[in-house]
Order: structure tokens, then sequence, then C-alpha cells
């Protein structure tokens, strides 16, 4: 089985656990499974990404990118699969990578379930 959650737990504020949420999605989950996810990124330009989710947030919308060390919490238990939590845009890449995906402020990795 494969948990993908691509794009969404930025939408979750703290207050709503999202480390708890990707636990409880797992834990019905068989040994071997995996979890893909991407998450948008505070480190590549950090005041710009900060002044998006203002933005957002005066418009209503919860929006938070968050640090890389932060998005590697929610593989907590699991196995990181090769390159690791990483550029969106450079997770496997088939071939060259546009410059422009290579200025995308996402992370993105697989993991495994023991
Ligand atoms: C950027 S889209 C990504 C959708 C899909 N994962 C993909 O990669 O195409 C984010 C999705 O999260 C949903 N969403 C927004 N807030 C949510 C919440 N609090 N709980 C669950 N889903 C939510 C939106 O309706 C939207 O479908």
């Amino acid at each position: 089985m494969a948990l993908l959650l691509i794009a969404l737990l930025h939408l979750l504020p703290d207050a709503d656990d999202p480390a708890g949420i990707v636990a409880r999605l797992l834990a019905p989950l068989a040994p071997g499974s995996y979890l893909a996810l991407q998450h948008l990124g505070l480190d590549a330009n950090e005041p710009k990404a900060l002044a998006v989710s203002a933005a957002a947030g005066r418009d209503g919308v919860t929006l938070l990118p968050r640090r890389r060390t932060e998005i590697l919490r929610f593989f907590d238990g699991l196995e990181l699969v090769e390159p690791g939590l990483v550029q969106d845009a450079l997770w496997r890449p088939d071939g060259e990578v546009p410059a422009e995906f290579r200025r995308s402020w996402g992370f993105a990795g697989v993991a495994r379930k023991p």
C-alpha cells in the first residue's frame, strides 16, 4: 500500500497535529507499505515563503511552508529511500531538470514502513 500525501500537509496548521494524522494514517498499513510526501519548504527563500504564507492567510487560506527539518519529522519511524527528502524536482528526475523547476520551494520524499 502507498499513502500519498502530495501538496497536502502544508495546508494543515500545527494545531491540527499533522504528524499525528500521518501516524494515524500509517498505523493500519502493512509493513513494506510506503509514504510519499510533498510539502512546501521555507529553506529555499524564507522571506518570500513567509510573505506568501501571510498573503494566503489574509485570504483565509492556511498555507504553511515548513523547514526541511520539520518535514523530516513526518517520516519518523520510517526508512527514507534514496535520495531522501530533497527538493521535489530532484527526486529521481527522468532527465535534465529545467531551471524553473530547480527553483521549487517544495520537498519530496518516499519512505518505507518497516
Ligand atoms: C494542492 S491540492 C493537492 C491534491 C492532490 N494531493 C494532488 O497532488 O493533486 C490540496 C488538496 O488538499 C485539500 N485540502 C485542503 N485543506 C484540507 C484539509 N484541511 N483536510 C484535507 N484536505 C484538504 C484541497 O481540497 C485539495 O484537494
